[in-house]
């Protein structure tokens, strides 16, 4: 049978067009060196495997937890989390979140801004690599960070948007002010339409 080879998505925007917040410096190494090694690594790693047929999410949950398939599953989740990472950020972005979104946020948390400090401290804490998550879990929504190449798809709720906390995402241009990146990316690049479309 032919193995379906996972592909490096293209960005959904320019390379520049985060600039000034994310440089185009920082999106061609953290796009075009680390997310496309992750892409490299998996379809070497599950070639002629029985992973070789999944997709890609199937791949995450299925070596998810097993320590001989450690490195499948950290190339796997980084792949899935890169490609969903670029759909949580826009050009122009921040601001309010679409209506039916902004009820649920503040439902959940009292405000956008409760919302936002908090996405901020979970990814301000994230000790080492990893990265903040907003999930949906049944009605609610929730703020988790995860370690490495850790995600909530193997934790049953919905991902809705992400910010990446590892020191490849932020160094080039803030060099050790995690703060100050994540803070930038949630007031201006933020895409809160797309983490309404995944609460669907
Ligand atoms: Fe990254």
């Amino acid at each position: 049978m032919a193995t379906v080879a996972i592909t490096l998505p293209p960005l959904p925007w320019a390379e520049n067009g985060l600039d000034p917040v994310i440089s185009a410096n920082t999106i061609s190494f953290h796009y075009g060196k680390h997310h496309k090694t992750y892409v490299d690594n998996i379809n070497k790693l599950i070639a002629g495997t029985e992973f070789a047929e999944l997709p890609l999410e199937k791949i995450i949950t299925a070596s998810a937890g097993k320590a001989d398939k450690a490195g499948i599953f950290n190339n796997a989740a980084q792949t899935w989390n890169h490609t969903f990472y670029w759909k949580s950020l826009r050009p122009q972005g921040g601001g309010e979140p679409p209506a039916a979104l902004k009820q649920k946020i503040e439902a959940s948390f009292g405000s956008v801004d409760d919302l936002k400090k908090e996405l901020s401290a979970a990814a301000v804490s994230q000790f080492g690599s990893g990265w903040a998550w907003l999930v949906a879990d049944g009605d609610k929504l929730k703020i988790v960070k995860t370690g490495n190449a850790e995600t909530p798809l193997t934790q049953g709720v919905k991902p809705l948007l992400t910010v990446d906390v590892w020191e490849h995402a932020y160094y080039l241009d803030y060099q050790n002010k995690r703060a100050d990146h994540v803070n930038a990316v949630l007031d201006k690049l933020i895409n809160w339409e797309f983490a309404a479309e995944n609460l669907g």
